[in-house]
């Protein structure tokens, strides 16, 4: 009998699917989360001769220890596209809008996606949802976060500090708006207007180029649906 915890069976098999797309000589974005780290071990054992770079130091440090090759995403010289950015989500709306940052690293996550020519997100089926709902994770400037947590309590709905959540790697402090969400356009538009706020986890379809449904009988459906 097998002793495997079908939602990581379900992420795996998205990850390992997501690990078929990368080719030598191509540039990898690596996500963050536990289906992300299922996406490095699968890379790591195709091995082909990629460069990457990180969306967070824990993604970053098991790249290492999996000898993948990690470059700063930094350096003016650095690596400026990407061919692919491979990420978990917390959520999937049916029009693929996403929900992301339940590690808090969704600010360096969206800076990834964009760089990317391909942004493919990989999950287990439990994340498909009706329709984007809270929480949604917020990084706020370190500078004048209480009155940008107290303008955002007052605009557009309860806000709240993560409680546990350290700084992101970039100084910010990690929140999650915890109102209505309606129309995630308007809601992002709303959350980007605001001088405080230094990202939002919510991606539009847009950066969206494939999602990865992972189930936990090993199969892997792509969204959109391709026709048959
Ligand atoms: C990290 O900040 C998040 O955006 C993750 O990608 C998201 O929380 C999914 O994580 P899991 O793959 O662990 O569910």
């Amino acid at each position: 009998m097998s002793t495997a915890d079908p939602r990581e069976t379900a992420k795996r098999a998205a990850a390992e699917a997501a690990a078929l797309l990368v080719e030598d000589g191509m540039a990898v974005g690596l996500g963050t989360g536990s289906t992300a780290a299922h996406f490095a071990r699968a890379l790591a054992r195709r091995a082909p001769r990629i460069r990457c770079v990180a969306t967070s130091v824990a993604i970053e440090e098991l790249a290492r220890s999996l000898r993948l090759p990690v470059e700063p995403f930094g350096a003016p010289d650095g690596l400026a596209r990407l061919d692919l950015a491979v990420d978990g989500a917390d959520l999937v709306a049916p029009d693929l809008w996403l929900v992301k940052g339940g590690g808090g690293a969704h600010v360096r996550e969206k800076v990834v996606a964009a760089a990317a020519d391909r942004f493919v997100v990989v999950v287990s089926t439990d994340k498909l949802a009706a329709a984007v709902r809270a929480p949604i994770p917020l990084e706020i400037l370190a500078f004048g976060a209480a009155s940008t947590l107290r303008r955002l309590g007052g605009t557009l709905g309860p806000v709240e500090l993560r409680a546990g959540a350290p700084p992101s790697p970039d100084g910010g402090v990690i929140a999650d708006y915890l109102g209505e969400v309606g129309d995630p356009v308007a809601l992002a538009a709303a959350l980007e207007a605001d001088p405080g706020v230094a990202g939002h986890g919510l991606f539009p379809p847009i950066m969206v180029h494939e999602v990865l449904v992972g189930d936990d009988d090993g199969t892997v459906a792509r969204l959109p649906a391709t026709p048959s």
